[in-house]
Order: C-alpha cells, then sequence, then structure tokens
C-alpha cells in the first residue's frame, strides 16, 4: 500500500486531532503517502483532499474538535455519491482508508468497502462510547470529564439553595456518558435507556432522601432515556412532589469540545497506530479498537449492530454510594 487517507466523520470528539496526527506520521514512518479528507464523506464526493505532512499535525494534539472538520454526509447515503467518492479516490491514487467517527461513519465505510473493495479500517472516535469492540472511544474520558466539571459547580448551588437538579448528559441511545458521570459526581440516581428505571423511582428515591433528611440531590438522565428529556421526567416529579425546589440543566455540545485528556491522548494515539499498520498488514472492513488494553480488530457488521451492554454493577454503585 502506497498512499492512503485519512478522514473524521459524523459527530466530532476530542482526542480525534491526537489520532490524525497519529495516522499520518505512522503512515510516513512506515513510507506511506497520506491525504486528509476534509469534511468526512462530503469532501470525498466534493474532492476535498490534500496531501498531508508531518508538519501538517504539528501542534494538534492538545486540541479539541478536529482539524479535518467534520459533517454528517446525506449524499454518501446514495449510491452516486459513494461512486463520486470513489472516483475521486481514483484520482488521487488513494489506496486505502482510515476512518475516525462512530456508528453512522462505519455504516458508510462499511458499504464503500463492500461496493468497492476499498480497504477501510475504522477507528472508534465519538463520545457516547456505544460501539461494541473497544472498551473506550476517543473522546469519551474527555466528555465525561467536562460534564463532571459541570456536575460539580452544579452540586454547590444545588446544595446552597436546597434544590434537587436533573442533568441531562449527551450519549445518544447510550448511557455510558450518564454512568460515569452518575458515579464520579456522586449522583442520587442515573437514568439511563438500559435499564427500567421509572419516575416512580425517581418518586420514591427523593421521598427517601427526604425522610433521611437529605437537603439536595442530583439525578444524571441520558438524553437517550425513554421516559423522556430531563424537562419532562422533572415535570412528571414535581406534579407528584410539588414542594420539592426542581430545576433543569441540559448539558448539550459542552461534552463534545475542550482539550482532550491525557487517556483520549494515548488512546487517540494507540489507535490510529494500529489502524495503519492493520492496513498494511492487509486488515480491512473493520474497527480497530482497545479490548482489555489489547488492540483487536472488530468487523464492522459487528462493531456497528451488536449493542455494548452496560456494565449493571456501576448502576448499583449509584444506589449504594447515594444511601
Ligand atoms: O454522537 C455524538 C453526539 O454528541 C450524541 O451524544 C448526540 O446525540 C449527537 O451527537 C448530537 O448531534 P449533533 O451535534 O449533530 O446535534
Amino acid at each position: 500500500m502506497k498512499s492512503i487517507a485519512v478522514f473524521t466523520s459524523g459527530g466530532d470528539a476530542p482526542g480525534m486531532n491526537a489520532c490524525v496526527r497519529s495516522v499520518v506520521r505512522n503512515a510516513i514512518y512506515l513510507g506511506i503517502d497520506v491525504y486528509g479528507v476534509k469534511y468526512g464523506y462530503n469532501g470525498m464526493i466534493e474532492g476535498d483532499i490534500y496531501k498531508m505532512k508531518s508538519y501538517s499535525v504539528s501542534n494538534i494534539i492538545q486540541r479539541g474538535g478536529t482539524i479535518l472538520k467534520s459533517a454528517r454526509s446525506k449524499g454518501f447515503m446514495t449510491p452516486e455519491g459513494r461512486k463520486k467518492a470513489f472516483e475521486q479516490l481514483q484520482k488521487q491514487g488513494i489506496e486505502g482508508l482510515v476512518a475516525i467517527g462512530g456508528d453512522g461513519t462505519f455504516t458508510g465505510a462499511n458499504l464503500f468497502y463492500e461496493e468497492y473493495g476499498i480497504p477501510v479500517i475504522g477507528i472508534p472516535g465519538t463520545i457516547d462510547n456505544d460501539l461494541f469492540g473497544s472498551d473506550y472511544t476517543i473522546g469519551f474520558d474527555t466528555a465525561v470529564n467536562t460534564a463532571l466539571s459541570a456536575i460539580d459547580s452544579i452540586r454547590d448551588t444545588a446544595n446552597s439553595h436546597d434544590r434537587v437538579f436533573f442533568i441531562e448528559v449527551m450519549g445518544r441511545n447510550s448511557g455510558y456518558i450518564a454512568i460515569q458521570c452518575g458515579i464520579g459526581g456522586g449522583a442520587e440516581m442515573v437514568m439511563v435507556p438500559e435499564t427500567a428505571t421509572t419516575v416512580d423511582d425517581v418518586i420514591q428515591n427523593l421521598k427517601e432522601g427526604r425522610d433521611k433528611d437529605k437537603t439536595s440531590s442530583i439525578i444524571v438522565v441520558a438524553e437517550g432515556e425513554v421516559h423522556g428529556n430531563a424537562h419532562d421526567i422533572a415535570d412528571k416529579v414535581l406534579s407528584e412532589l410539588p414542594e420539592l425546589d426542581i430545576r433543569v440543566s441540559t448539558l448539550g455540545h459542552v461534552q463534545r469540545g475542550g482539550t482532550p485528556t491525557a487517556f483520549d491522548r494515548i488512546l487517540a494515539s494507540r489507535l490510529g497506530m494500529a489502524a495503519v499498520e492493520g492496513l498494511v498488514n492487509g486488515k480491512k472492513g473493520m474497527m480497530v479498537g482497545i479490548v482489555d488494553n489489547q488492540v483487536q480488530y472488530t468487523n464492522f457488521k459487528i462493531a456497528i449492530t451488536k449493542s455494548k451492554p452496560i456494565n449493571e454493577d456501576m448502576l448499583r454503585m449509584v444506589k449504594i454510594l447515594s444511601i
């Protein structure tokens, strides 16, 4: 393999830059030409592709966002879009791809690989940590730390005013961010889509807290929670317990930005290296991840379709630690 391209796609995640840096420098180290595709699949279709040098990725390891930019491409979901993208790659002589993103990115990458046979390796870059085949995804640790620092601040004001706070965190259909934040932030409860915690359970918990003279409480709600968003749940609780002083805070996109943690930079660097080495060694149509601290390659189809189970013990711990 003489020439590869790297791109970031879908929601950005802190640590993507560290990953691009690793891909670029590992490729150059192995004597492979490396191209950057801007704006994910949209840039591939438009031919927004440039040759990268070692210095193209200088001073980015500590930066959030992605220097390659990102997009959720509608065009690539069409056969015409993928054909155009393939033609653009051929024009540049690109023989392999490294796709950094989440399940949407890998769904496209898998189709592309099946239709055109172009070797693609995916790297899990998403704050959601929802991909089977890697214990952690790039950006998750930073997002949790960012959310935690916000939760710590909210705790101060919740405590001063004897308030109950419902704090909504991101994660799409996954409760990973919420669970970590619940434990790290000392929450009374965590509501995640993977479990059957009901609004009645929350009401019961708050009643018990009141009986134990708890003055303030924090409930972390995952954005994919099936009983509604944090506002919906807070409204239902308030209608049953009108004496409570309830506030809602939705943390939102603040969780997607910022300086990546050491963990994310190191994870990104490892995965970038494993992706390039995988391509060189003939791996394709796979996502590279870290499982039990070892590099592991998982077929795209499995990475996308198999759900990553949450650790029930972690949820049990939230309950025990908040008595
Ligand atoms: O997948 C990352 C993520 O931040 C999810 O947690 C969230 O549901 C979604 O992206 C938000 O997407 P957008 O930035 O397009 O609004």
